[in-house]
């Protein structure tokens, strides 16, 4: 099989990373996908950094295992570990295309970030966006339960807006925010939620801007799919039962839904 015909691999740590993969269908239709949600270990984002390394690494495996020609991290708690990541195909973090997009939407010094706990703490965000704009700055706020009701599929409507309100209602009472940057994959799930509640907020999803870049260094390579692909491959260490549903509520058709054990499953829990 050349290059070009090779899949893009996909990971997050549940079904957040979806909202990649409908990008990637958008943008680039002819890519083969293969994506990995590792929802029976999540919330990674309430984990220490040797854990999401350790989780990360696993991932990466597996997708080169399955012969991918690149990787997107679609999870920002990932990504905020990038640096640490052992991978032997081209990786693709989600923070710097999410401060790129917020300096292309918005003209204000203060722009909002909702992420979790350890996104936040890593200060990696803000360290991108110092690199990219010295007169730019997050106001950052982050949930440890916001990711984890988003991937058990939303039952309780009012608990979701509680913790909707409890995470976003500090940043707007620091000043005069007028756009946010959704620093989770999940996030962008419940976009028209966030919308209800605050009609005024600009809501900024990193994923087009991330595959964007993956669009330009295909070409750049001379290995975007030019032929007739589309297939898309979904496994998740946890229920599909859940994947199920997120796929419809994004409007992702024509995939293969597999549940898969990774070696180490247990090591970290
Ligand atoms: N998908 C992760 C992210 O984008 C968050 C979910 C989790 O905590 O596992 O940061």
């Amino acid at each position: 099989m050349s290059d070009k015909n090779l899949p893009i691999g996909v990971m997050d740590s549940g079904v957040g990373g979806l909202t990649v993969v409908k990008e990637i269908i958008k943008s680039l239709p002819s890519e083969n996908i293969i994506y990995f949600g590792d929802s029976k270990r999540m919330p990674y984002g309430n984990r220490t950094e040797e854990e999401i390394v350790f989780l990360a690494n696993e991932i990466i495996k597996f997708l080169e295992n399955n012969k991918v020609k690149a990787i997107l991290l679609a999870c920002n708690t990932v990504s905020s570990q990038i640096d640490k990541l052992k991978h032997e195909v081209p990786i693709f973090g989600i923070i710097e295309a999410g401060c790129m997009a917020a300096l292309e939407s918005s003209e204000s010094s203060d722009i909002g970030l909702i992420a979790t706990v350890a996104t936040v703490k890593s200060g990696v965000y803000d360290k991108t966006l110092k690199m990219l704009d010295r007169e730019r700055h997050f106001v950052a706020n982050d949930s440890r339960k916001l990711p984890q009701i988003i991937n058990d599929q939303l039952k309780h409507k009012y608990l979701l807006d509680k913790h909707i309100h409890e995470c976003i209602d500090p940043i707007l009472e620091k000043g005069d925010i007028k756009e946010l940057i959704l620093g989770c994959s999940h996030f962008p799930i419940i976009e028209n939620e966030i919308a209800e509640i605050y009609p005024g907020l600009k809501l900024i999803n990193p994923a087009s801007k991330q595959v964007k870049l993956l669009e330009e260094y295909l070409e750049s390579n001379n290995i975007k799919n030019d032929g007739k692909g589309g297939i898309k491959e979904i496994y998740t260490t946890g229920g599909t039962k859940e994947f199920a549903e997120t796929l419809e509520r994004l409007h992702i058709t024509n995939y293969k839904l597999s549940k898969v054990q990774l070696l180490k499953e247990d090591t970290v829990d």
